[in-house]
């Protein structure tokens, strides 16, 4: 297990703290694995009302870990479809407990998608959302394609996933990506605040009615694989090849 995530337990309501802020969250292997295995025991738990992402060190996350995509760049055999990745991108959408994100922050590629799969989403001033990944050669994921242009409209949706234009707090609030944006120092309070209440509503009804929301999940479980092939592929592409060894070598002569 890797010491990046912390996991724990405010009454009903289970926090997944990533804590890599030196790396700025950059998401490894083993922090996938264990924010898929905190959320397998959200669903597992009767005593778990509800789910809480946040970051550390005021940035909620960059996104895949670089260095990670360059070693799938650069060995074919390791795929990503059975990545640890992609085990978690299907938590998420398997997710049978709600999920409230704390973006303090920079939410760059996953870090932008997987609220996607949150049902509410607190922000603070400095939250700053970014889907590079055309610039990155590669494609959206975590069923994004499917899911942004059905939250914030697909001319906003474009602007985002095609331009990688990034949106602020504002600007998210303004387009209906997040709930609300609440000052830097309260944010994390505010929302664990907001979890405990959803955390404590009549479980049953809570949960049923988060399941008549997100409906018949047959469509979106088949653009995350079509999704999960198509980035397999985009990553293996010289133009993704030659965006991640710049960022390597950004700042280095
Ligand atoms: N993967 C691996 N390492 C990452 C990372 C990532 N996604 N994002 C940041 N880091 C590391 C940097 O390499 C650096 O490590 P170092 O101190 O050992 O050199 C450290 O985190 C701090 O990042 P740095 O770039 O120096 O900070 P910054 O404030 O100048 O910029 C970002 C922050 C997030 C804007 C910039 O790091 C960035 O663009 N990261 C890549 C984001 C990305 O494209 N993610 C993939 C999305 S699909």
């Amino acid at each position: 297990m890797t010491q990046f995530v912390k996991t724990r337990r405010d009454g009903a309501v289970l926090e997944i703290t990533l804590d890599r802020a030196d790396k700025k969250n950059a998401l490894t292997g083993a922090m996938y694995d264990a924010m898929t295995l905190a959320l397998s025991v959200a669903n597992d738990e009767a005593g778990i009302g509800a789910v809480l992402f946040q970051g550390s060190g005021g940035v909620f996350t960059a996104g895949n870990d670089i260095t990670d995509f360059l070693a799938h760049a650069t060995s074919p055999q390791r795929g990503f479809g059975e990545s640890p990745a992609m085990r978690f991108i299907k938590a998420l959408a398997g997710a049978q407990k709600p999920m409230i994100a704390c973006v303090d922050g920079i939410a760059i590629g996953i870090g932008t998608t997987m609220i996607l799969h949150c049902d509410f989403t607190v922000a603070s001033p400095r939250a700053l959302f970014h889907t590079p990944f055309v610039d990155l050669g590669l494609v959206p994921e975590a069923g994004s394609s499917l899911l942004l242009p059905q939250r914030i409209g697909p001319v906003k949706a474009a602007e985002m996933l095609m331009l990688g234009k990034k949106v602020d707090a504002e600007e998210a609030l303004k387009i209906g990506l997040i709930n609300e944006i609440v000052d830097t120092d309260n944010v994390a309070a505010h929302t664990l605040d907001l979890a405990r209440a959803v955390a404590a509503k009549p479980r049953g009804a809570m949960l049923a009615a988060r399941r008549l929301m997100h409906g018949d999940k047959a469509k979106l479980l088949a653009r995350i694989e079509e999704e999960s092939r198509m980035f397999a592929e985009a990553l293996q592409s010289d133009e993704a090849r030659t965006a991640f060894m710049n960022f390597m070598a950004r700042g280095k002569g």
